[in-house]
């Protein structure tokens, strides 16, 4: 019987899935089960590396149980012929819904609000009290045009929002015009959104891609929403461009240095903060853990697997 181990509670659902193909190990101690172990499911906290691979010989799949795959060292694994696998398509409402959270919230300052209200400062109503930014007329703009930033797209139109993207490839004609966003050069993409919300994968290419020189090249007064991977963005030059109000605010669910964030974001009161929640609903969980195991029944099983990280 195969090994299976994995790195994080699985969802009975999935166990039972996993369990006639062999038996599951984990999560306490799973480092100690890998000496045997066929398959591996873990999220993005886990190090898959040569390392994590040398003690655990006889492994043919890293089944992981999120979108993300930075953490995997894919070239170390299809050296070694082990097959890597993500969940992609089932997180794409949840994370959207996060980022869309995070442009209203942070437009209409309700963490703020909700702050001060908690900490006694709430007075009664005031004309001038409690001022945000309408989202109607303003122009969101989306880095990196794939499943999610498109269903953010979808969700701003109601909003009154006009989109544009940047993204690697563009989208074909008939996308573009249901999602309602136009293509734009990178440049465009900075000096001409009002909210600049992020999602591109981290790679080589993409990391730092909000530097201190773009930060500047965005368009004063604007806002940056990040639920991508918080090193897209210079997470220092993103303080200083919101303490000195080039920027107006930001909305964040990840970190340059994930679980630290910069002690600077956490004294401005013109960011929302949350702690990486983008999928982190328990129907989204549910589909992520049952994909990972899917995936693990078909390599356990010698079919190919579903989704395949290319
Ligand atoms: C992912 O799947 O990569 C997400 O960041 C988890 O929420």
């Amino acid at each position: 019987m195969a090994r299976i181990v994995c790195t994080f509670a699985l969802p009975a659902e999935a166990a039972d899935l996993l369990r006639p193909l062999g038996e599951v190990a984990g999560p306490d101690g799973w480092r100690g089960e890998l000496a045997d172990a066929e398959a591996l499911v873990c999220v993005l906290t886990d190090r898959v590396d040569a390392e994590l691979l040398a003690v655990a010989p006889n492994l043919r799949i890293v089944a992981n149980a999120v979108a993300g795959y930075e953490h995997v060292d894919r070239e170390a694994c299809r050296a070694r012929g082990v097959v890597v696998t993500n969940t992609p398509d089932v997180l794409t409402d949840a994370t959207a819904d996060v980022a869309f959270a995070l442009i209203l919230g942070t437009l209409r300052g309700v963490s703020s609000a909700e702050r001060s209200l908690r900490g006694g400062g709430f007075g009664g109503w005031r004309f001038d009290g409690y001022l945000g930014a309408d989202l109607a007329g303003r122009t969101l703009g989306i880095y990196g045009m794939g499943r999610i930033g498109q269903a953010v797209a979808r969700r701003a139109a109601p909003f009154g929002m006009r989109v544009i993207y940047h993204s690697r490839s563009r989208l074909d004609p008939s996308a573009e015009a249901e999602t309602g966003a136009r293509w734009v050069a990178w440049d465009e993409l900075l000096s001409s959104s009002d909210v600049l919300s992020l999602h591109a994968p981290l790679t080589p290419d993409t990391r730092h891609v909000l530097d201190r020189n773009a930060l500047r090249r965005m368009r004063r007064g604007a806002f940056l929403i990040n639920t991508a991977r918080g090193p897209l963005v210079d997470e220092a030059a993103l303080v200083d461009a919101l303490r000195d109000g080039h920027l107006a605010g930001a909305g964040l669910d990840v970190y340059e240095r994930d679980p630290v964030v910069h002690p600077g974001l956490l004294e401005l009161p013109n960011v929302m903060l949350l702690p990486h929640i983008g999928s982190a609903t328990t129907e989204t969980r549910h589909r992520m853990a049952m994909l990972a195991a899917r995936n693990v029944e078909a390599v356990l099983s010698g079919q190919p697997p579903l989704t395949p990280v290319s």
